[in-house]
């Protein structure tokens, strides 16, 4: 057992140290917002993960999962420090560090020799080495490690518990295997390399799933500019061992709050060693022309009407969240504000969150009310609750037809035949390569190896992505 003092009691602090107690590590989270820390405390968390509420009152009751606000009490006997403070964007796109500095500073105050200092959040590279240099100005010794996080919103509990591999970087490999050892119990394959390799792989990690993402949506344009249909391309390239089937769904593109501020510091990196990140810039441009091409359609559809509105449907920037950050639908609601279009949105967890920042459409907690009356409808999210709408009542509440599917999960052809002006990402016409489906006979099975064309009961419809619910039943 170890002695570990997690900084931060936010997304990636709360779970590391819930997790690093479940593998039976003594934690002391350390959160300076005395409100926030309270609130823990009291048994309220400020983030909602499947399995984290158990997890972190389980480790309490066991005495292995403590929170403070005190460095001077809890430091001084910590034998490994996590940094898991937050690394928000500067307005040039690079990554401020401002916390985890000032959180290394007041560690510095109170560590004992020896203490091993590991960078959890996201971290620009060279990171770890000015940590080591702001020890040894402090003439204390300590080793830095770099453990980059790799775990998903909606699913962080889980992926604690079951990581892909564990990636520790370190100047030597002492330092790099004594930190890998504390997840041992994971039994997860395990990559020991250099701090920077290990700073700069999870930047480049994000950055090709963006770019998976980027790619597909490139595709849609092209698939639909040929008549061809990019939910079909996904299968034919998903289904390459070499390529594999995730995050190859085209639509309205990558949001959270990771992807975005992680790929604008790399490509801020870059230029500033004189490197044209080009694929990087390219992928954030691609992503940015998806939310143009949305607003677009909507803008079509509305064009002439008087008093035009549009409904939305989802906020959140992927189901199973309130997380708003980087949400395409924020931007597309902008937009729409901007030209004068009464906006009414739904959201099954994002809808407080979405009123304070982005005031000016009603929003409302029954997706039928936005339908009502509107000259077309955008589904942003593709939120499961979505697939069980009676989308024939919908169609007979509208006043306009267009409903555009930004994240390519609606049966275009079921939806095309309730009257509906049907607009995908890529999505072409239905192709008659064989009969659409009766809405209420096509089985669920079906699902698997058509995922496009899913229909479940009635006018309702399946949401096709696979991740679309957290295993939360899995976790340990
Ligand atoms: C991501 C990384 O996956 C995770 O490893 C890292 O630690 C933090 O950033 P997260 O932000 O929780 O995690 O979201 P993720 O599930 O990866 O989805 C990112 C975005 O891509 C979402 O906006 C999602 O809607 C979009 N997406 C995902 C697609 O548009 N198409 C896909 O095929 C997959």
């Amino acid at each position: 057992m170890s002695r570990i003092c997690v900084i931060g009691a936010g997304y990636v602090g709360l779970v590391t140290g819930a997790g690093l107690a479940h593998l039976g590590h003594s934690v002391v989270t350390l959160e300076v917002d005395r409100e926030r820390l309270s609130r823990i405390i009291a048994g309220r968390l400020p983030i909602q993960e499947p399995g984290l509420d158990e997890l972190v009152a389980e480790k309490r009751a066991a005495g292995l999962l403590e929170f403070s606000d005190s460095y001077a009490a809890a430091i001084p006997s910590a034998d490994y420090v996590f940094l898991a403070v937050n690394t928000p964007p500067l307005p040039d796109g690079d990554s401020d560090t401002t916390f985890v500095f000032n959180a290394v500073r007041t560690v510095l105050e109170h560590a004992r020799p020896g203490v091993t200092i590991v960078t959890k959040s996201t971290v620009p590279v060279g990171t770890g080495d000015r940590i080591e240099a702001l020890a040894t100005e402090a003439g204390i010794r300590v080793d830095v490690a770099s453990n980059p996080e790799f775990m998903r919103e909606g699913r962080a509990v889980y992926d604690f518990m079951r990581p892909d591999r564990i990636v520790v970087g370190a100047s030597d490999t002492t330092v790099a295997a004594k930190v890998a050892g504390l997840f041992a119990s994971l039994e997860a394959p395990t990559i020991l390399t250099s701090r920077r390799s290990a700073e700069l792989g999870k930047y480049a990690a994000n950055a090709i799933l963006a770019t998976r993402i980027s790619f597909m949506n490139e595709m849609a344009s092209i698939s639909e500019a040929l008549e061809a249909d990019v939910t079909e391309i996904e299968r034919i390239v998903g289904t390459d061992t070499r390529i594999g089937p995730a995050f190859l769904q085209a639509g309205l593109g990558w949001g959270g709050s990771c992807f975005p501020k992680d790929l604008s510091a790399l490509s801020v990196t870059a230029s500033r060693l004189g490197l044209d990140a080009r694929i990087i810039n390219a992928v954030v441009q691609v992503n940015h022309g998806q939310r143009e091409r949305a607003v677009e359609l909507l803008l079509e559809a509305t064009a002439n009407r008087p008093d035009p509105s549009v409904g939305i449907l989802g906020l959140a920037f992927k189901p199973h969240t309130d997380d708003l950050r980087g949400a395409p639908a924020l931007d597309i609601i902008e937009r729409l504000l901007e030209q004068g279009i009464r906006v009414r949105a739904h959201d099954p967890a994002a809808l407080a969150a979405a009123n304070a920042q982005v005031p000016g459409p009603d929003y409302l907690d029954d997706p039928y009310e936005v339908t009502r009356g509107a000259d077309a409808l955008l589904l942003a999210t593709e939120w499961p609750i979505y697939s069980g709408l009676d989308w024939a009542r919908i169609r007979s509440q509208m006043r306009g037809r267009r409903l555009v599917d930004g994240r390519n999960v609606l049966p275009r052809e079921v939806l095309e035949r309730l009257g509906f002006d049907y607009r995908g990402f890529g999505r072409a016409p239905w192709a008659g390569l064989d009969e659409p489906a009766p809405l209420r006979e096509r089985p669920r099975s079906a699902h698997a190896t058509h995922p496009g064309n899913g229909v479940k009961l009635d006018t309702a419809v399946v949401i096709r992505r696979h991740d679309a619910g957290a295993p939360a039943e899995n976790v340990a």
